[in-house]
């Protein structure tokens, strides 16, 4: 039987962090040798909000390494750089011109990064779903795995595929495959550790509301000393009036691999000085192996760049071919 084809990626923008780790990679990594894997480094997206060209290059390798070093199997996985294949381009303009405007304008990532920008919101920003469901489309992917912030941008993947497969091919085969979501329970809305209510994420302008993936055990320590906690005896899950007990728990429960419910009951009479120091000891033992290994990776980037070299064939090879299905569906003349 042949293997469901996987597809994600991250962004090279920032610093990954525990709720890339937690939401993607590492479920990424658990599913790797059950699927036909692609991983791409999304550069084009990078660009979606203002970007600095001296250090996209930089941040595009550490994404690179850090696949690997989270433990990507370049054996079971095609790990590639979105822009070194421009199909993703090309077919994000042929979805552009069957996507409806308020589709994009609905899509409330958008609406949150557009606040933030003022007045100088890119087209590219509005059009970033687009290139997202070109990524997702080229690769026939069945299943994305994602964080749940990304739910609703597969959503819109599945609406376009579905669109262009009912202007040019109803009551015929599909054009494009509907890919299905993927997003595990635990770990897929990891929450800053400033506030509880809030995503942790790469543009927070403050580092002390994220862990970095490459973050140093004495910046962990001092980072989880100062999380926001609260100050009631006992830690629990699921009290809505408690977000950073339910983020810090759930984070735990996560890294050690236990049930809800054995954290829960290790917890209940606990104290935030008590658990503290629990939780930085799992998140340390999660992240030195991983940092280990990217140090490693990163002593040796001809083997990266021929890796990525050697990704982007394989993935073009995929991507160029669906390109070509649907500039024929849509009545290009093609030699
Ligand atoms: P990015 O780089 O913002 O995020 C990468 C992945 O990390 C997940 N994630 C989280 N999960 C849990 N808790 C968090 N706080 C958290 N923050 C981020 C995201 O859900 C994502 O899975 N648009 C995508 C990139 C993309 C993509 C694709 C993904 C472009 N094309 C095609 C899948 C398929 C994004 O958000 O990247």
């Amino acid at each position: 039987m042949t293997k469901k084809r996987v597809l994600s990626g991250v962004q090279p923008t920032g610093s990954l962090h525990l709720g890339n780790y937690l939401g993607a990679i590492r479920n990424w990594v658990a599913g790797q040798a059950n699927y036909e894997n692609y991983f791409c480094v999304v550069d084009l997206h990078a660009i979606t909000v203002p970007h600095d060209p001296t250090v996209l290059a930089a941040n595009t390798y550490t994404v690179a390494a850090l696949y690997l070093a989270c433990g990507i199997d370049p054996n079971h996985a095609t790990i590639f750089v979105q822009s070194h294949v421009s199909a993703h381009a090309e077919l994000t303009w042929l979805l552009n011109c069957i996507t409806p405007l308020n589709w994009l304008e609905d899509m409330i990532q958008f609406k949150e990064k557009a606040v933030k920008q003022g007045e100088n919101v890119a087209a590219g920003l509005l059009d970033y779903p687009v290139l997202m469901a070109a990524d997702i489309l080229l690769y026939d992917a069945d299943l994305v795995p994602v964080g749940d912030d990304q739910k609703q941008h597969l959503e819109l993947t599945r609406d376009i595929a579905a669109r262009v497969n009912y202007l040019f091919a109803r009551n015929q085969p599909p054009i494009l495959k509907l890919p299905e979501p993927f997003i595990a329970k635990a770990g897929a809305r990891v929450m800053s550790l400033t506030d509880g209510t809030k995503k942790m994420s790469k543009s927070d302008p403050s580092d002390m509301s994220r862990i970095n993936l490459l973050d140093s055990a004495d910046e962990i320590r001092k980072k989880i000393k100062r999380c926001k906690t609260d100050p009631i005896r006992g830690l629990v899950f699921d009290d809505p009036e408690r977000p950073e007990a339910n983020n810090l728990l759930g984070l735990y429960q996560v890294l050690t691999g236990q049930t809800k419910e054995a954290v829960a009951a290790e917890c209940a009479e606990m104290g935030w000085g008590q658990f503290k120091p629990l939780l930085t000891d799992a998140v340390i033992a999660t992240l030195e192996p991983i940092q280990q290994r990217y140090h490693e990776i990163m002593t040796d980037l001809t083997y990266l760049r021929g890796l990525l070299k050697a990704g982007r064939d394989q993935a073009a090879t995929v991507a160029n071919a669906t390109l070509e299905r649907v500039k024929l569906a849509f009545g290009y003349a093609l030699l």
